[in-house]
């Protein structure tokens, strides 16, 4: 856990309740965390995700790595402690979106199997799901994509500390999802997504789409 440095400081509660936020977007706020190697598959999942949830009136934000890497988390490397850092700020901006009522869609390798723990104890503590999906390859398959080209500049000693090469990944021992992208299609691995929001009640498909508004009209707010 990070250490609290401000001392004086108390939280400030509003006159909205985050059940109030819920109601305007007919929707509640989850974060769904993937986690796996780099090239695993993670942003094209969220990507897509994004677009399912979009076509059935859901509010979702993708927070990506090299995203918030480029943003927020700009003055972080690759070292331990880094990663360990962008993971907790990377916690704490999807909490927020949870309790904004958004569905933040959170893609990081995120190797540290106690560093995700401790963004689901965020989560527990402050009564939001929190869905851990690993997405899951073979490192031999996520070398052979290299979307990036990373891999090979790992392999030739160009890129220190690259996970999977000479750094490590601890893979979820229990992740709510698991998606074995080297054997399933990308529509697939969004059907279990979407699937299992609606099977635990996290979301719900009917009440409201795109096609009630074409059609000129919305049904009742229900979350
Ligand atoms: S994490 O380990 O701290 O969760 P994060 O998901 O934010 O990593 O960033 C990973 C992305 O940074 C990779 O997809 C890759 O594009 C890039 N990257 C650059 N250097 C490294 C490295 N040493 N290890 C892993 N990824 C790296």
């Amino acid at each position: 856990m990070a250490e609290q440095k401000a001392t004086n400081v108390t939280w400030q509660d509003g006159q909205i309740s985050r059940e109030d936020r819920y109601q305007i977007l007919r929707q509640k706020g989850v974060t769904i965390w993937f986690t796996g190697l780099s090239g695993s598959g993670k942003s094209t999942i969220a990507v897509a995700l994004e677009q399912a949830l979009f076509d059935i009136g859901k509010l979702s934000y993708r927070l990506d790595g090299d995203n918030v890497r480029l943003g927020i988390n700009k003055n972080l490397g690759f070292s331990e402690q880094d990663r360990k850092e962008n993971i907790r700020r990377i916690g704490e901006i999807a909490k927020l979106f949870g309790d904004a009522g958004t569905i933040a869609l959170s893609s990081f390798i995120s190797p540290y199997k106690a560093d995700r723990d401790e963004v689901r104890e965020l989560h527990e503590a402050a009564d939001l799901e929190f869905v851990e999906v690993f997405v899951d390859c073979s490192l031999a398959v996520a070398e052979e994509r290299d979307p990036k080209g990373l891999y090979k500049k790992a392999r030739a000693g160009l890129i220190k500390n690259f996970t999977g090469i000479d750094d490590p990944y601890e893979a979820p021992a229990k992740p709510e999802i698991h998606l074995r992208t080297d054997e399933m299609t990308l529509e697939q691995e969004v059907s279990i997504v979407v699937d299992y929001l609606i099977d635990n009640g996290i979301i719900m498909r009917s009440y409201y789409t795109r096609a009630d508004d074409q059609a000129g009209g919305t049904t009742a707010a229900v979350l």
